[in-house]
């Protein structure tokens, strides 16, 4: 080997050297770097954690109380609210009966001095759209006291009807049980019973009215079953029913 050769060996080998010195610095700085900012992430992360930790339970009581409003105005439309002294939410009871529901119905029992009044609760009918959901106030004697729609797929103009604000074709319901209206009439006219359809929509009122009669007849099957639950209920409770 030549000295020129060797000399600029050395010389590229010495500027190897201080080129992968020169990255091996820069890669230890760069660590170093991303450690310190891996610690603020994961400071940043346990605030907004903690925060919305706080967050959500300081609104959660709000948000339940509220719940439990709302919902106590809607059973003030299908409940007469002279029928209890109770929380018919609070006493809530749960009745199995796979002929009307293959999920266990939550009923609200209308309570007045420990005696039951009546009772509301949901029911679930399959419309045109998909299922409507309905909620079914009763006295004690099955005779119903209110129905309000509380969702569906229905089609606006043609089926919405169903919902008190845009028709009172639900109002038709009220007063009926099943000892002052027959078997036969539980069907829209056009079917031969007493209830409206609309024009050009069966298919949603006889949803709705088939769903209504099953919903009584699940009723009368419990009626003395959800007084005693109710009873017991209110009584663990502390009512002053
Ligand atoms: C686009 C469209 C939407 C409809 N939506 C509804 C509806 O929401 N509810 C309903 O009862 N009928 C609806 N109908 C009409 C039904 O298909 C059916 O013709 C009507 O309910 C009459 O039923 P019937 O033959 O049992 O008397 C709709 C029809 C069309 C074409």
């Amino acid at each position: 080997m030549s000295d020129t050769t060797h000399s600029s060996t050395v010389t590229e080998t010495a500027a190897a050297t201080s080129t992968e010195a020169g990255i091996a610095d820069r890669l230890a700085r760069l660590r170093a770097r991303l450690d310190y900012q891996g610690l603020i992430l994961g400071f940043l992360c346990a605030v907004v954690t903690i925060t919305l930790l706080l967050g959500d339970r300081g609104t959660r009581d709000l948000i339940g109380q509220r719940q439990m409003e709302d919902k106590l105005a809607l059973l003030a439309q299908v409940l007469p609210p002279a029928l209890y002294d109770n929380n018919p939410l609070q006493d809530a009871v749960k009745i199995s009966d796979v002929e009307f529901s293959a999920q266990a119905v939550e009923v609200y029992p209308a309570l007045r001095n420990g005696e039951l009044q009546g009772a509301a609760f949901q029911l679930g009918t399959v419309g045109y759209g998909g299922v409507i959901t309905l909620m079914l106030g009763v006295d004690r004697h099955g005779v119903i006291q209110g129905v309000r729609v509380l969702s569906h797929k229905e089609t606006p103009g043609l089926a919405d009807k169903i919902e008190l604000d845009k028709g009172d074709w639900i109002l038709a319901f009220d007063g009926k049980s099943l000892s002052n209206t027959e078997r036969p009439q539980w069907a829209v006219k056009k079917d031969g019973g007493e209830f409206d359809q609309f024009t050009g929509a069966t298919i949603t009122p006889r949803a709705i009215v088939n769903g209504v009669h099953k919903a009584l007849e699940f009723y009368a099957r419990h009626a003395a079953e959800i007084a005693a639950a109710a009873q017991a209920s209110a009584d663990t409770q502390g009512n002053p029913s």
